[in-house]
Parts: C-alpha cells; sequence; structure tokens
C-alpha cells in the first residue's frame, strides 16, 4: 500500500498529465489567474430544500412515513417560497451573473390532470426578478422532488416516466421559457448510482426500501419509488428511463423555444487511480457506472459538473481518507483539485460545454469552507487556461438549507438562517467568494 506522500505524488503527476493543453478548445482564460470576461458566476438552491411546505411532493411523503430515513421533514424550510426577492437580493450582493433555483413539480401539477397557473405565474415572477437585479435564471425542472402522484405510479420504474415528464416540461416551458437563461431537465440523475458506489451499507438501502413501503400504504399505491430513493434493484430499469425523460424533455422544452440552451447535471466524484492496474481497473469501471450511459448522450447543450468529494482507487479497493486529508461533515476526503479533474474528464470525455453547475462543502468550520472555495477556484481557473470551455461556476449553496436525509443538520450555505424567524446572515466565506466574482481572479 502506497504512503500518503507517494500518492501525492501519484495525483499530481495525473493532474499534471490531465492538464496539458487540449487544443481545441474555445473559451480562454485572460491568463494571470483571471476568468473570462463573460465567466458565469453564481450561487444554487433547490426548491425542495429552500422553499418550505411542498406537500405535494414525494420527497414531503417520504419524511413523513414511519420509518423514515429523514431525520427532519423539511417543514417551512428557509420560508424561500416567501423570501425569494431577499434571496435574490442576496445572491446578487455577492456581485452574482445568475442565480440557479429549481421550479416544482409538485406544486406546478399538483394532479396528473391540473397545472397551476398561480404556481406557474409564481416562478414567471422569479424568473423577471433574476432579470430585474441582471442575473441569468438558471433553472431546474427537476431537482429531486416529484409530484406524490407520479412517484405513486412507480416513478422512475415506471415506462410511462419519461411521457409524463416531458409533458410537464413542455407546459412549464410554454410559460417560462423564454426567460430561462439555461434550462437543466435533471439534477444528478445518476445520484443513487453514486451512492452505491460509494458504498451506501446494506442497513441503509434496506430501510429505504421499508421507507417507500410506507409510502406506498400511505398513497394507497402498489409501489413507490423517487429519484433519489430507490430501491437498489431499480437502478439499472431507472437509468435508460432517466435518459429517455431527458431527451424528450429536453425536446419538449425545445419546441417552446429551440435556442434554450438544455442541460442535465450530473452527480461527480473525483476518482482517482493510485497508479496501480487494479487502481486504473476500478477507476474507469466506477466511471462508466457513474457516468457512462450519460456522458454518451448527445442531445444535450451543456453538462453540468457537480463534485464535493474525492475517492483513490488501489489493487485492494478504496484508499482510507489518510489523517492529514480535509475532511467533510461526513468524513469524506475534499481536495481543492477535485472539481478541476471532474471538469476536464467531462470535458475530454464529451467535448460539450461544461457549467459548474454546483460545488461546495458540508462544513461547520466556515474557513474551511473559504480555503475550499478559494483552491478549487484556483485549479479551475487554470484548467479553463488550458483550454476546456467552462462557462460558469455555480456555488452550492446560496443558504444553509434542508439537506435531505441530514434534515437540517449539513451546512453548505454561504448564509446562514434561523428557522424561526427565517433571517439570513452573510457568513465570512461568502465575502470571500464575493471578492473573487468581483475581481474576476481568485
Ligand atoms: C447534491 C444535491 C444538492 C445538495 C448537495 C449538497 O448532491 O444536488 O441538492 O444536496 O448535494
Amino acid at each position: 500500500m502506497i504512503n500518503r506522500r507517494q500518492f501525492m505524488a501519484l495525483a499530481s503527476a495525473a493532474t499534471a498529465s490531465l492538464s496539458m493543453p487540449i487544443s481545441t478548445a474555445s473559451a480562454k482564460s485572460d491568463g494571470a489567474g483571471k476568468f473570462p470576461e463573460d465567466f458565469i458566476w453564481g450561487a444554487a438552491s433547490a426548491g425542495h430544500q429552500v422553499e418550505g411546505n411542498n406537500v405535494n411532493s414525494d420527497i414531503w411523503l417520504l419524511e413523513n412515513v414511519q420509518p423514515t430515513l429523514f431525520k427532519e421533514p423539511s417543514g417551512d424550510a428557509c420560508n424561500s417560497f416567501e423570501l425569494w426577492e431577499t434571496d435574490l437580493d442576496l445572491c446578487k450582493a455577492l456581485g452574482s451573473s445568475s442565480y440557479r433555483f429549481s421550479i416544482e413539480w409538485a406544486r406546478i401539477q399538483p394532479e396528473p390532470g391540473f397545472y397551476s397557473q398561480a404556481m406557474l405565474d409564481h416562478y414567471k415572477r422569479v424568473i423577471e426578478g433574476c432579470h430585474k437585479r441582471n442575473m441569468i435564471p438558471m433553472v431546474s425542472f427537476n431537482h429531486f422532488a416529484s409530484p406524490k402522484w407520479f412517484a405513486a405510479m412507480g416513478g422512475w420504474t415506471n415506462p410511462q416516466a419519461p411521457q409524463l415528464f416531458a409533458d410537464y416540461c413542455r407546459r412549464a416551458a410554454a410559460e417560462l421559457a423564454d426567460g430561462i437563461g439555461y434550462a437543466v431537465t435533471f439534477n444528478e440523475p445518476n445520484l443513487l448510482r453514486l451512492l452505491k458506489v460509494i458504498g451506501l451499507p446494506p442497513f441503509v438501502w434496506d430501510m429505504q426500501g421499508k421507507m417507500l413501503d410506507a409510502a406506498a400504504k400511505a398513497v394507497n399505491s402498489d409501489y413507490v419509488s423517487c429519484l433519489n430513493a430507490a430501491r437498489i434493484e431499480d437502478l439499472d430499469t431507472m437509468n435508460p428511463l432517466l435518459i429517455e425523460g431527458h431527451k424528450l424533455g429536453r425536446k419538449a422544452i425545445k419546441s417552446e423555444r429551440s435556442a434554450l440552451d438544455v442541460g442535465f447535471t450530473l452527480a461527480m466524484l473525483d476518482e482517482i487511480s493510485d497508479g496501480s492496474d487494479g487502481g486504473n481497473k476500478a477507476r474507469d469501471e466506477m466511471r462508466d457506472y457513474n457516468y457512462g450511459a450519460w456522458l454518451a448522450v448527445q442531445e444535450t447543450d451543456f453538462i453540468g459538473v457537480q463534485n464535493y468529494e474525492r475517492v483513490v482507487l488501489t489493487d485492494d479497493g478504496k484508499l482510507p481518507v489518510p489523517d492529514d486529508a480535509q475532511r467533510n461533515h461526513a468524513g469524506r476526503w475534499v481536495e481543492p483539485t477535485s472539481l478541476a479533474n471532474c471538469v476536464e474528464y467531462t470535458y475530454r470525455t464529451t467535448n460539450k460545454p461544461i457549467i459548474v453547475t454546483e460545488h461546495g462543502i458540508g462544513t461547520e468550520n466556515d474557513q474551511q469552507r473559504e480555503w475550499f472555495i478559494t483552491e478549487s477556484l484556483r485549479h479551475l481557473q487554470q484548467t479553463i487556461q488550458n483550454g476546456v470551455p467552462v462557462k460558469g461556476y455555480i456555488h452550492w449553496t446560496l443558504l444553509d438549507n434542508f439537506e435531505w436525509v441530514s434534515g437540517y443538520t449539513e451546512h453548505f450555505g454561504l448564509h446562514t438562517v434561523d428557522l424561526q424567524t427565517f433571517e439570513r446572515k452573510q457568513k465570512p466565506s461568502a465575502k470571500a467568494y464575493s471578492r473573487i466574482i468581483k475581481r474576476n481572479r481568485v
């Protein structure tokens, strides 16, 4: 087994070779640490995590059954459904040129046969609010949560799912597409595959199955399944249906406005080999399982890269996190070279434009966040300078929010939120990020 120092030498050699100029790339930074003039900066959110009271959604259902994997229910979340203007102001105050958020399918289509004009109008106002503040609205049509009725039909295990999703996309796009800057069909449709390879313990999958059974009982369904909570044996059925859903959803959105860029985002690990044959093989297999089918999709105008962590693969499996490595809240390995590695790999594999649609760190130590943002952006800038066309960087996340199964205990935000008064306060890391944005350089 190699030690940490030997590994670091290998890893930096691997990164250096990845950093060789890519000749055909178009977007170049302006050199000397600068990002390109038109580089998009921003912060991200997701409806279910901040809006509150997403009562017709499948995730709300899962939060409120017994047994549940969720530490606590989302409840009012950050009350962003009411306070969206405050959030846009906070995002703008960073110097952002974009705000990423999701429209909630469960609000727009709470019943299979009913589209809510009032909810579509709400999201139209949010989009207009972005324009008023000179921010490009980057809009996800699905960020994990779906309507309860959709999950009760088996969610993404049901062959009708792609068409049902496309119908919703079409209706929402008819009202909203004109104002959207970039559209995302799915956020991290590969998340469960990635969690599988990270090695979620069997009891968690087991518990997930029991939670889904309880949800099915609660809504009188034979089978409930959700995008980010499903049974391990369904993952291979879901993947092609999600890909089909992306293709049909994108077509539906483009049928309302053909010039709109529509892509998807992927959950990406920075999987690295220690240089051994076994490590290389494990890395390639892991990448193939996590992203292979998605990176082969031609029908996309960009790919959203979302990276949080690193894994190192050896002849004997995964390298334990070295003692002197930086860890996040969950104890997993974080390195500032990881984002650039993921971006580079995605571009080399697909030749598609890249947007970093999420990147951040769950930590109670805001200085660690500041360090992580700054150093990750330093490496990202070098990658752009070497010719990888990265259009923008959207930090996850604007606010401390409802972090899915972890409830309100994991904090990725640039701002704290008081869950009683909903008061937001800027953290020092937000100031540091804002300085980078305003200078357009690290
Ligand atoms: C990503 C999700 C996002 C948030 C971050 C921490 O996987 O897309 O909603 O939970 O992780």
